[in-house]
């Protein structure tokens, strides 16, 4: 534990009251380690936000197959974009629907791009794109 360092922090009582809440609602049972989680997602959003760091991403899409357009799109769009797409699941829904999920790697404005480019085509009910980078990684 040579890497970890204390500080003490001054906080408002009414903060520390909605810190409480969100740990009790997250099942966070440590105040460090709730800490910890969010600066490290505020470093990886500011990392991601400048577009040009190692970045990591997934993205989720939900279509009918029915829809054959979007399905060979899809394809296409993994086939050509393959330093991108380092992984792929696939999942029937049901009859009629699907559920893609995609894991991306690369700068994070290219992927951003890719993510963007994916959850716009035409036929994509629903779908969500998560991020992170080099920043969450370093301790
Ligand atoms: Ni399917």
């Amino acid at each position: 534990m040579d890497n970890v360092a204390r500080f003490g922090v001054s906080i408002e009582k009414d903060l520390l009251k909605k810190l409480s809440a969100y740990m009790k609602k997250k099942g966070y049972k440590n105040r460090s380690e709730a800490i910890r989680d969010m600066i490290r997602d505020k470093l990886v959003e500011e990392e991601w936000s400048g577009g040009k760091g190692a970045a990591f991403g997934t993205v989720s899409l939900v279509y009918s197959h029915e829809s054959r357009e979007l399905a060979n799109r899809l394809v296409k769009a993994q086939h050509r974009k393959l330093g991108h797409i380092v992984a792929s699941l696939h999942v029937h829904i049901d009859h009629h629907n699907c559920m893609e999920v995609l894991v991306l790697k690369g700068k994070a404005r290219e992927i951003q791009q890719l993510g963007d480019m994916l959850l716009s085509t035409r036929g994509v009910k629903h779908g969500k794109m998560t991020f992170t980078t080099a920043a969450a990684i370093k301790d």
